[in-house]
């Protein structure tokens, strides 16, 4: 491996504030460790309330800290947002766009979800931009046609600039989110190989790092490692249960 694989942990809005600090603090120890694994780059997204006293409790280790969500917005009259400055100025290095869940709660386009990354990447934060399709199109091989619609704006807008900075792609079919359902491992190499080259043709190789989200266990997970350009994980349900999450990022560093 070349690139440290990124492990990405989504607890959505799973645990209160004070539960996802203490939790934290309890696994202080072990999230500090598992980050220190060879190959391994660690990010921890918990909610929007729980950022700033994560951050601060997790100074001094080498986890990440990443955001759900940000505002299309720089700044100004938009209650309710949250401005990559702020997620920046709070220690985020990592933020979460265009999840499915976000997307069926707010209505957000992909044009909107285009200006989220350019804010965070003015900001210098990793977007971690979510991409996927639902069962319907699945079952209908409409795959790559949903991606290529969700993707269209946001590649276009980054190949404005001449080096976009690090950029995530999380593939996770809406289907396989929280089903334990994972696509077979044929699909994936074919949908994985598609990114590859897709962003690769808009930008220089290395630019974009592609991972994959939805049921990922310590069960599902060996097949996934197989898969060629894929270079990390989205962990939701799995990385709630530290125990489960340990076992994983410590699969992933021995692979
Ligand atoms: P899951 O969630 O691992 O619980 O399927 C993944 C995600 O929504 O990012």
């Amino acid at each position: 491996m070349n690139k440290p694989y990124l492990v990405v942990a989504n607890w959505k809005m799973q645990l209160t504030c004070n539960t996802a600090v203490q939790m934290c603090l309890e696994n202080h120890h072990g999230l500090a460790t598992l980050a220190q694994k060879k190959n391994i780059r660690l990010v921890l997204c918990p909610s929007a309330e729980a950022l700033y006293p994560i951050a601060h409790a997790l100074k001094g280790t080498t986890v990440h800290v990443g955001a759900q969500t940000c505002s299309k917005y720089k700044q100004g009259a938009h209650t309710g947002q949250i401005a990559a400055t702020s997620l920046a100025e709070i220690g985020c290095s990592y933020c979460i766009i265009g999840h499915s869940e976000e997307r069926i709660a707010t209505g957000e386009t992909n044009l909107d979800i285009a200006l989220k990354a350019e804010r965070l990447l003015e900001r210098g934060i990793h977007p971690i931009i979510c991409i996927g399709e639902t069962q319907q199109e699945y079952h209908q091989g409409l795959t790559i046609h949903a991606l290529h619609e969700q993707l269209e704006p946001i590649l276009q807008l980054l190949a404005r600039y001449p080096s976009p900075g690090p950029i995530t792609l999380a593939y996770e079919p809406i289907w396989a989110i929280g089903t334990g359902k994972v696509p077979p491992h044929s699909y994936l190499v074919k949908i994985f190989t598609w990114l590859a080259q897709i962003t690769t043709t808009l930008v220089p190789a290395g630019a974009y790092t592609l991972i994959y989200g939805g049921s990922v266990t310590p069960e599902t997970l060996k097949e996934l490692l197989t898969i060629e350009y894929l270079e990390g994980l989205l962990v939701g349900s799995a990385s709630l249960d530290f125990q489960k999450f340990e076992n994983i990022v410590s699969l992933i560093s021995e692979h």
